[in-house]
């Protein structure tokens, strides 16, 4: 089965979760996508959801296969959030991002009373950190935070590079009109404790450790689908 068979397993069985009237975060990512392919068709045989989008990429697929949409403002309390994730870990924390749309993302999952995470097996590790963490930053004064950003995590004792995130020879630019910095640090051993040193520094909007906040992951692989609890 290739990557892409096993997204749409994984996006299949959360849609088991959707009921009719449920105000719904939607995620972002090639998951995601599958996810927001499925619900189209529900949609289109009579299922009504109230639908929040976590990224304008979602918002168009979405337009484009006529589930209709709401934003945060006008439902700013959730049901559910269906989301992919670039890492799990076995307590369910996430690392999110990889697309770009972290910070509407945690936004969203904030605001939702569940969140499910959809994924292929590969998605899963023992410890965060192999895939770079996204680190949204404020434009203004961007080479002075990521030295504050370089202190910060130096004294917790994690080093690797720091890179800002470039799309077509320019920094890309979030939703939000902020940059993303991609940190490889390996391995985050205490993710609450670099959570905090990142929240800390002034020029950082949010970084993509989605901590606590996942209440299932639905992993498809070879053997078929999974349904993984944290193990807090
Ligand atoms: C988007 O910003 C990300 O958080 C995605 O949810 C995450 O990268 C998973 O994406 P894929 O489903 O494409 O792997």
């Amino acid at each position: 089965m290739n990557a892409r068979e096993l997204k749409i397993r994984a996006a299949q069985a959360a849609l088991d979760h959707v009921e009719d009237g449920m105000r719904l975060g939607i995620g972002t990512g090639s998951t995601a996508d599958e996810f927001v392919r499925l619900l189209a068709g529900k949609v289109a045989g009579g299922m009504k959801i109230t639908g929040v989008p976590t990224s304008e990429r979602t918002a168009s697929l979405c337009a484009e296969l006529g589930v209709a949409l709401s934003t945060l403002d006008e439902t700013p309390q959730l049901d559910l959030t269906i989301d992919g994730a670039d890492e799990i870990d076995p307590a369910l924390n996430l690392v999110k991002g990889g697309g770009g749309a972290l910070l509407r993302e945690k936004i969203v999952a904030a605001a939702s009373a569940r969140m499910i995470v959809i994924a292929d097996e590969s998605k899963l590790v023992k410890t965060l950190g192999h895939f770079p963490l996204p680190i949204e930053v404020n434009r203004f004064g961007l080479r002075a935070t990521e030295i504050a950003i370089a202190r910060a995590v130096e004294n917790l004792g994690l080093a690797g590079p720091i890179i800002l995130r470039m799309t077509e020879g320019q920094p890309f630019v979030t939703d939000g009109g902020h940059l993303i910095l991609d940190a490889s640090f390996g391995r985050i051993p205490d993710t609450r404790a670099l959570s905090n040193a990142l929240h800390a520094v002034p020029g950082v909007v949010e970084h993509g450790m989605f901590l606590g906040m996942a209440e299932q992951a639905i992993i498809a692989g070879e053997g078929g689908i999974r349904v993984v609890r944290p193990n807090r």
